[in-house]
């Protein structure tokens, strides 16, 4: 027997070459037999062995032996019957934007969806986790249409008194995050077949929920800032679609702000086809150089069914959202609502609630416009002086994003993989699209790195995209 065969490596090589031939359970030779073929000490056995069972290859059995895992068993099973069984896929992992790729460490972060801990108000969260864990509802279901205080709270912080319309507690209904809340408006409110149609570029997240409700997308250009109200009511007719989903404000991705003339005639044109608005506030809390106030104020009639998050300005672990809407259409969610989850988890929703009612919320809302500001301008800063003033063709008044336009024939996809490969993540423009890109366009968000990284990540782009690199 060679002399390297004795060793650890020896007998672990054995083993390893053993067990893909051996069905789970059975078993290996014994520790006696190893030590006599191999010329080695017990210790030496148990140290292979060992090996092994760090990475869950063999289970040892003190006193009994050691045999092949279960999970080896599970590594070599046969799926592919599910090909023929699932069909074609409603929804599968094509669906997901880049922006929800996790961050391999010591990567600059421009892909997030999510604002950083230093962006949150961590002291208020945490304090409030706590109280919320000893209230009653730290063990109790909640209400299936939520808390009533959240409910009044989003109500008045959506609607107040003094608006066209007040919201009123009733209109609310607590979800788990804005992103389930559009699941269940789009199930709720339109059967699977029907149209529904988006601003283009969108929120992804919007298209792969209106895809999973079985909904047919149908894109309307968005222009610097609104789809113009003739291509919408062109879009309806022809369509025959009852749903419109827009960002009024700050859209992700493109930051765009409808104007005031634009809300009014977009809204007439919902009003006219008899059609539901469906009016994803998302950025609520992130208004820079322009306040957000949403159009559920303007529609006694139920024409507008608002989408409001928490998730991204109290907290990402705090997934409590809310819809509000008027009429049918609110009765039809709530069911939605509680067939999907029957209730929101009450220890979120009083932890929730216990933030905003903290004087120290709107503190942190007005240092938190400061910071955004100063991040937004020194990403805009640095795209200019990396891309030049035409990768950068707005800056949005607020959200947490800039747009950028890249040269004609880039390769968008290319230029996303090498950026990653170099440290820096970004997020492709097409994921915003619902049909073919007209124009390569990145995302960059600046509340999901340290902006001292941000001169060192455009710096990494603008060496990717230069001539021969990768424009066609
Ligand atoms: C435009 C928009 N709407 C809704 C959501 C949903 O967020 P959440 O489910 O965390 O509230 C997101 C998240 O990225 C978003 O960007």
């Amino acid at each position: 027997m060679a002399a390297d065969t004795g060793g650890v490596r020896g007998i672990e090589a054995r083993l390893r070459a053993l067990v893909p031939d051996l069905p789970a359970g059975a078993r290996l030779p014994s520790t006696r037999v190893l030590v006599a073929e191999h010329a080695a000490s017990p210790l030496t056995v148990q140290r292979a062995v060992q090996r092994l069972a760090d990475e869950g290859l063999v289970e040892t059995r003190p006193g009994t032996g050691t045999f092949v895992a279960p999970r080896f068993e599970r590594r070599r099973a046969e799926h592919s019957w599910q090909t023929t069984a699932l069909g074609p896929a409603r929804t599968d992992a094509a669906a997901v934007g880049t922006a929800m790729a996790a961050t391999p460490p010591g990567a600059v972060a421009l892909h997030a969806g999510y604002p950083v801990a230093e962006l949150l108000p961590g002291r208020l969260v945490r304090s409030a986790l706590a109280r919320a864990a000893r209230s009653p509802l730290g063990l109790d279901r909640a209400p299936v249409a939520g808390v009533a205080d959240l409910r009044a709270w989003f109500a008045a912080d959506t609607a107040p008194p003094g608006s066209r319309a007040p919201a009123h507690p009733d209109d609310v209904v607590v979800m788990p995050g804005g992103q389930s809340a559009l699941s269940s408006t789009f199930r709720a409110l339109a059967a699977p077949g029907d149209a529904i149609v988006v601003e283009s570029p969108t929120y992804w997240g919007a298209m792969a929920a209106a895809r999973q409700a079985g909904l047919r997308i149908v894109p309307v250009t968005r222009g610097a800032r609104a789809p113009r109200a003739q291509d919408l009511d062109d879009v309806l007719a022809a369509s025959g679609a009852r749903l419109f989903y827009a960002q009024p404000h700050f859209a992700n991705p493109t930051g765009a702000l409808w104007t005031a003339a634009e809300r009014a005639e977009l809204l007439d044109v919902v009003r006219a086809r008899g059609a539901f608005l469906v009016e994803d506030d998302w950025a609520h809390d992130f208004g820079i150089d322009a306040d957000v106030v949403p159009l559920f104020g303007e529609d006694p009639d139920g024409h507008v069914v608002t989408v409001r998050s928490l998730t991204k300005s109290v907290a990402p672990s705090v997934r409590v959202g809310a819809a509000l809407a008027r009429g049918p259409a609110l009765a039809r969610l709530q069911a939605d609502r509680t067939v999907d989850d029957l209730y929101v988890s009450g220890l979120l929703q009083v932890a929730a609630l216990g933030v905003l009612s903290d004087p120290g919320w709107r503190t942190h809302l007005r240092w938190l416009r400061g910071a955004l500001r100063s991040r937004r301008d020194e990403l805009a800063r640095q795209v200019v002086a990396h891309l030049g003033a035409e990768a950068l063709p707005h800056l949005p008044r607020g959200g947490l994003n800039l747009w950028l336009r890249l040269p004609d024939r880039t390769d968008v996809a290319g230029l996303v993989r090498r950026s990653r490969e170099a440290g820096v993540l970004v997020a492709p423009g097409d994921d915003w699209f619902p049909a073919e890109p007209p124009a390569p366009h990145l995302r960059l968000n600046y509340t999901g790195a340290a902006p001292e990284r941000f001169a060192e990540a455009l710096g990494v782009l603008a060496s990717l995209l230069r001539p021969a690199g990768l424009r066609g």
